[in-house]
């Protein structure tokens, strides 16, 4: 049992050390924020004692508190034996560089598209000449907030079908202190404004049948409708293919994630030419379409 030790570790480096031994024993996936055992455990013990990821190195041998190791040592059990993402258990996630609030009633987030907020979507538009963007499916808010921090200027809007996840997100604006974003319950376009907006961004539910009965379990404490687009992982893309150009500017663009649907989309649509994006951190499957591509090919 892991919280045995409770009463041997007396130190940072000790309980980190301790945990990662477990951890690195154990089948859990990394998917969620690290890709390895090791710094899954120091985001796990870090966060908990609320530390600064650039902790100097001879702070390891301070003393932790005896309430903080046990909370340490209760989220490494759960994240082992119930495979919960860590995000879940510490209610933090980051992205482009700002920390969300989030919990089971939204996506951690993790998409590649951040990269591209960071460039403000060079070189697809001019960012100095973008007033609107719509987050389409925006469920902790992540796209849309980041958005409107990298586009002072612009107006964001995010819009999400779940209103728990349109409750987070407003939570999350609010606690970054992002003042140029609305959020907004709306099945796709359904509820939107009458806005021409310059980037449609969105990050929708792409995952196909096949790909969610077999995920790890990390991904089933995820929404389901946050995930599951159909049997071809396209249901959703498809509407938004159909429906974004009514609400692009002249010169706007559309940005979809589509991920491990990348090639099933190209299959449904051979004559369209999506520009597939590349990432520096990782990451694939998202596409690029301008609005005259769109009124050519839906
Ligand atoms: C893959 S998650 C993305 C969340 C967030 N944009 C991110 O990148 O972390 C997809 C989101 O789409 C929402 N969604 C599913 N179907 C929808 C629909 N028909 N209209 C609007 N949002 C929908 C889900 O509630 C979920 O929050």
């Amino acid at each position: 049992m892991i919280q045995d030790a409770i009463v041997h570790i007396k130190t940072i480096d000790e309980l980190i050390n301790w945990i990662y031994f477990h951890f690195d024993q154990s089948d859990i996936y990394f998917g969620h924020g690290s890709d390895n055992a090791w710094d899954e455990t120091v985001f796990l013990v870090l966060q908990t004692l609320n530390l600064p990821y650039d902790l100097p190195q001879e702070m390891l041998d301070s003393r932790v508190k005896q309430e903080d190791k046990a909370l340490a040592l209760a989220r490494a059990e759960k994240r082992i034996n119930d495979r919960i993402p860590l995000p879940y258990l510490t209610n933090k996630a980051y992205f482009c560089g700002s920390e969300y609030y989030v919990d089971e009633r939204v996506l951690i987030p993790r998409s590649p598209i951040a990269e591209l907020i960071e460039n403000r979507f060079a070189p697809w538009i001019d960012g100095d000449s973008v007033n609107n963007i719509l987050d389409l499916c925006t469920g902790s808010g992540c796209i849309a907030i980041a958005c409107a921090q990298y586009f002072e200027q612009a107006n964001v809007m995010g819009s999400d079908i779940s209103a728990e996840c349109i409750e987070i997100a407003k939570q999350n604006a609010k606690n970054l202190q992002v003042n140029n974003v609305n959020f907004l319950i709306s099945d796709l376009f359904d509820k939107l404004p009458d806005t021409q907006y310059d980037i449609i961004v969105s990050n929708p539910p792409y995952v196909n049948q096949h790909d969610f009965d077999t995920a790890p379990d990390e991904f089933s404490l995820e929404p389901a409708a946050a995930l599951l687009s159909g049997q071809d992982g396209l249901d959703i893309t498809r509407q938004i293919l159909k429906e974004a150009s009514k609400f692009l500017s002249n010169n706007g663009i559309l940005v979809v994630e589509v991920g491990n649907s990348a090639d099933a989309l190209e299959q449904a649509f051979p004559n369209v030419p999506f520009v597939w994006l590349e990432f520096e951190r990782g990451g694939d499957g998202v596409f690029v379409l301008t609005r005259d591509e769109l009124l050519s090919y839906f």
